[in-house]
């Protein structure tokens, strides 16, 4: 079984390189991202493994299927960025879910947290011995209300976090946590009452740009707003102006929606081309990190570990457990139930 990797980093071999070798699968390393340009380069294998940011649109999709490719092996929870209606009966997909979902909400929390206390202010000026403390007023987050969108794996365990500050915390999502004692409130009513809001659903073509110019209208003025999920969640011209009219207190994103050619990449001696980008940056109460959530340890073995497992499962024609069908996943399939892959 040869497997192509795509859009690597030095991290993926230290986890990568010794549990492909047990398991027996030959792996070529690109540090390409997977694209309609690159699809040649997967040629000769059978599976193809890739991230975030890779491009698997229809055209990839069928250009992967022409060269013998009948997986696709994605390494990480999130699969907005895969055409998985194109790749039915063609070309399984798998995924890694609920990795470390407490890596993401910590993440969350860290970010809330520094924001809140601009201690990413205080280090910068502390370096440079100085000591003043004018601008760097927080609040308590004791008592004040947290608006959690998506209450799956990580938003619960940022619940837990939340409430161990002493927050009140509201919640909004389609599909309540069955038997939780979460408080769930109307995304409006969500919108309206929090002084800190944090998202946590996966991006679908129904919530794109859901955080829009009406939406942060009716945030309450000053709100701490944290996006650790997918950047498409955010109209990002929307979020520009809610910062400049002082509308949203500070912004905490792990994500931001034209990532793909950034993220994970030392961009340090260029001229960056995005403005939109530049423009977040230059607010101080802006805090941006590339993509690195997900990125501890533990995440990284579990990744490491169920991916293996998702191709060997594959390889020996067993049920896929972690399956993007959509069949299956708009529940019109009893494929679950009965343990067999349908193609
Ligand atoms: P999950 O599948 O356990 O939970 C997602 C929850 O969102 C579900 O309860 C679902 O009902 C809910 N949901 C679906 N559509 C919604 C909507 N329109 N509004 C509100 N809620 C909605 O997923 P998990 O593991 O908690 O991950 C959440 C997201 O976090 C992923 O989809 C991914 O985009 C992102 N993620 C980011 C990482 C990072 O490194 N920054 C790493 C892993 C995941």
């Amino acid at each position: 079984m040869r497997i192509a990797f795509f859009d690597t980093k030095p991290y993926d071999h230290l986890f990568f390189d010794d549990a492909l070798r047990s398991a027996g699968y030959e792996a070529t390393w690109f540090e390409h991202k997977l694209t309609p340009d690159s699809v040649g380069l997967a040629d000769g294998h059978e599976a193809v493994c890739v991230f975030v940011n890779d491009q698997v649109d229809a055209s990839v999709i069928e250009g992967l299927y022409e060269r013998g490719v009948r997986l696709i092996a994605l390494r990480c929870a999130g699969y907005n960025n895969v055409d998985f209606h194109a790749a039915f009966g063609r070309i399984h997909v798998v995924r890694v879910l609920g990795y470390s979902p407490a890596a993401v909400a910590e993440h969350a929390a860290a970010m809330l947290l520094t924001l809140n206390r601009k201690t990413h202010r205080a280090f910068a000026r502390t370096r440079d011995f100085n000591f003043s403390i004018n601008g760097l007023m927080g609040f308590d987050l004791e008592g004040k209300t947290a608006g959690i969108v998506g209450t799956g794996r990580i938003g619960q365990i940022l619940v837990r976090i939340l409430r161990g500050f002493g927050m009140r915390v509201i919640a909004y999502d389609p599909f309540p946590a069955a038997g939780s004692d979460i408080e769930y409130v109307p995304l409006e009513q969500l919108w309206r009452e929090s002084d800190v809001i944090s998202l946590h659903c996966p991006l679908t073509p129904d919530n794109h740009h859901f955080v829009d110019r009406d939406a942060i209208r009716l945030m309450k003025p000053g709100v701490i707003l944290i996006n650790t999920s997918r950047g498409a969640l955010i109209d990002t011209d929307a979020l520009l102006e809610g910062l400049r009219n002082r509308q949203i207190g500070g912004a905490g994103l792990d994500v931001y929606e034209e990532e793909a050619e950034f993220f994970f990449e030392d961009k340090s001696n260029d001229i960056l081309a995005d403005e939109r980008l530049t423009l977040l940056l230059a607010f101080p109460n802006v805090l941006l990190t590339s993509h690195q959530g997900f990125f501890t340890r533990e995440a990284m073995q579990a990744i490491t570990e169920t991916t293996v497992d998702n191709i060997r499962a594959f390889e020996q024609g067993a049920f896929l457990e972690n399956e993007i069908c959509y069949q299956r996943m708009s529940g019109g399939c009893d494929r679950a139930e009965t343990r067999k892959n349908c193609f």
